[in-house]
């Protein structure tokens, strides 16, 4: 039997120790020299001070000359910092360009350098923000703290196992690699479920519904809109596209991936395309069962990996559903407070899960097929 494979190089996905060196290395970076002064955000918050918000980010912002000779990793500190204090004025009701016209060319400045969206994204508000003293936050409140390291927890290794689950594509279930790569994917993928337990544990969910997700809201630049780093950026959908979804050709999925698609770096996105034209990882697994003609071992405890690592991605998603319905439950009242951070409603949610746990079944019974097969064969 052959297997087609992707044309995606995994060592062209940044290994976890160097991803996380160049993280640290923009934690450190303050090209705007805002330490200190973006300390004063959550009171300036908590009093509506629009004013005072406004006056400080014209007081940070680079010149066009200081934005464009900025490096790499400055830019992104830089946006960073740009990016709480636009999403504290988007949650006032202030729409940042209409107040700073200027606004736009220099974030279109910063984007270029980043190869990222003109505003900040979830990569900036976490993976890049300090710990301790220098952390931005739009609150100061131990939730949102707590929010960032749900997610802190989670994103890295969610990186690893994309990384790893993009090996295990080019694995056949009959080959014996098959189940420690698989395992590979679950002890990373694990990290979103150590995510979404801290997030249960430390974070309300009524105070998120109520107060932080408005952070998030999408300001409006170039004549459009872009979404503000809600935790719905991180590429689960990635991991979703290689594993069982990027041959399902689901319209309200599809438009889901493609809008948060442009949130993620290069690399993600270009792993993402790589893998449009190809079946599922599940699919593929689950045609080399209906070809087989002998019976394996290896091939069957291959296939049950696979069912634990779709038990997995259910660990994470159906408690975060149950917080997120919780946490809507609250504010349900207001036909605007409906929609979550990135713009979607919950109940994107429940679809998401549906299809997820079809896929799940498909695979489920193409094992029992398996079985039944080489029981009457036998
Ligand atoms: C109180 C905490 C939280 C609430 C109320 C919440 C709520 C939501 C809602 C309503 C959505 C739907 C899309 C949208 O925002 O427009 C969503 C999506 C998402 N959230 Fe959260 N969330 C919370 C925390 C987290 C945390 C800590 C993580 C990761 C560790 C996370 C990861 C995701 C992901 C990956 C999606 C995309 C949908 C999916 O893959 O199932 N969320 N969240």
């Amino acid at each position: 039997m052959t297997f087609k494979t992707v044309a995606y190089e995994a060592q062209c996905i940044p290994a976890l120790e160097e991803q996380k060196k160049e993280d640290q290395y923009i934690c450190c970076l303050d090209p705007l020299q805002s330490d200190e002064r973006l300390k004063a955000v959550p009171a300036l918050n908590k009093g509506k001070d629009t004013i005072a918000l406004v006056l400080m980010l014209v007081d940070m912002l680079p010149s066009i000359k200081e934005a464009a000779d900025m490096d790499f990793y400055e830019a992104c500190a830089a946006m960073r910092d740009i990016g709480i204090m636009l999403g504290s004025l988007k949650r006032h009701g202030v729409e940042p360009v209409h107040v700073i016209p200027e606004l736009e060319e220099k974030l279109n400045i910063l984007a270029d350098i980043t190869d990222l969206p003109p505003r900040d994204t979830l990569i900036h508000y976490v993976r890049w923000n300090p710990e301790g003293k220098r952390q931005r936050t739009y609150t100061g409140t131990e939730d949102e703290i707590q929010l960032i390291k749900s997610v802190k927890v989670a994103i890295l290794p969610l990186h690893e196992a994309i990384r790893a689950l993009n090996e295990l594509y080019n694995i056949p279930l009959s080959s014996p690699e098959f189940v420690p790569v698989c395992e590979r994917v679950i002890t990373h993928f694990d990290g979103m479920v150590q995510g979404m337990v801290n997030a249960k544990r430390n974070v309300s969910p009524r105070y998120f519904a109520e107060e932080l997700r408005f952070y998030f809201d999408p300001i409006e630049l170039n004549e459009q809109e872009y979404l503000g780093p809600g935790a719905v950026e991180m590429p689960v959908f990635v991991f979703d596209h290689i594993l069982w979804n990027c041959d399902l050709g689901e319209a309200f999925y599809n438009e889901f991936k493609q809008a948060y698609l442009p949130y993620n770096q290069a690399v993600m996105r270009e792993l993402y395309d790589a893998y449009k034209h190809l079946p599922s990882l599940v699919n593929k697994c689950i045609q080399e069962l209906r070809q087989a003609n002998d019976y394996s071992v290896v091939r069957l405890d291959s296939a049950k990996h696979l069912i634990k690592l779709f038990n997995l991605l259910k660990s994470f998603r159906a408690p975060h559903k149950k917080m997120a319905d919780e946490a809507y439950e609250h504010a349900a009242k207001d036909a605007y407070r409906e929609k979550g951070s990135g713009g979607y409603e919950p109940g994107v949610l429940h679809l998401i899960l549906k299809l997820n746990l079809e896929a799940l079944e498909r695979l489920k019974s193409s094992i029992q097929d398996y079985k039944n097969k080489q029981a009457y064969q036998y």
